[in-house]
């Protein structure tokens, strides 16, 4: 089932997620339809706080050489943490909640981090390059902050320039 994604200025999204303890049916539900909502919305990722929920859950589903995004390839993480991380990229990142706004984001080049499948089985993963980027970017949601908050001043001037510009559009 397709769930609404809440886009900024949406207040619930800062909110701070809380860990899962029921690795039970209505998760497998929430995931399935996180995945459905992600890929209707052609998003990469996205983290459960998103379509409202306060839970320490995120998909990521990277398109493959052919641009397909297989359901067989989605990352479901639970309570992840990072527990390693070092190096710098700079890429340029947009986020279903903040439609319309792309602007670079600095962030590490490679992680290791370490969160429960929707069994609540322990997984582990080490990564780098976009989808390290995925991955802090989904994470950053569960912490309650969006990838605007994380830039210059000047970055973050003409990202309020354009969402006002967007309003004004909106109600024509
Ligand atoms: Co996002």
């Amino acid at each position: 089932m397709l769930r609404e994604i809440i886009t900024y200025p949406n207040k619930l999204l800062r909110t701070k997620s809380v860990d899962v303890e029921k690795f039970d049916n209505e998760l497998h539900t929430l995931l399935d339809d996180m995945y459905e909502t992600m890929i209707a919305n052609q998003g990469v990722g996205l983290a459960a706080i998103q379509v409202a929920i306060p839970l320490n859950i995120l998909v990521i589903c990277l398109p493959d050489e052919n641009e397909m995004q297989n359901k067989e390839d989605v990352i479901e993480a639970i309570n992840p943490k990072i527990t390693h991380k070092d190096g710098v990229q700079v890429f340029l990142e947009g986020c279903l909640s903040v439609p319309g706004f792309n602007e670079e984001v600095k962030r590490a080049e490679h992680i290791v981090v370490e969160y429960k499948d929707r069994f609540g089985k322990e997984q582990k993963m080490e990564t780098s390059d976009f989808l390290a980027v995925a991955w802090q970017h989904e994470m950053e949601h569960l912490d309650g902050h969006l990838f605007i908050e994380k830039l210059s001043l000047n970055k973050r001037k003409k990202f309020e320039k354009e969402y006002k510009r967007q309003q004004k559009t909106k109600k024509l």
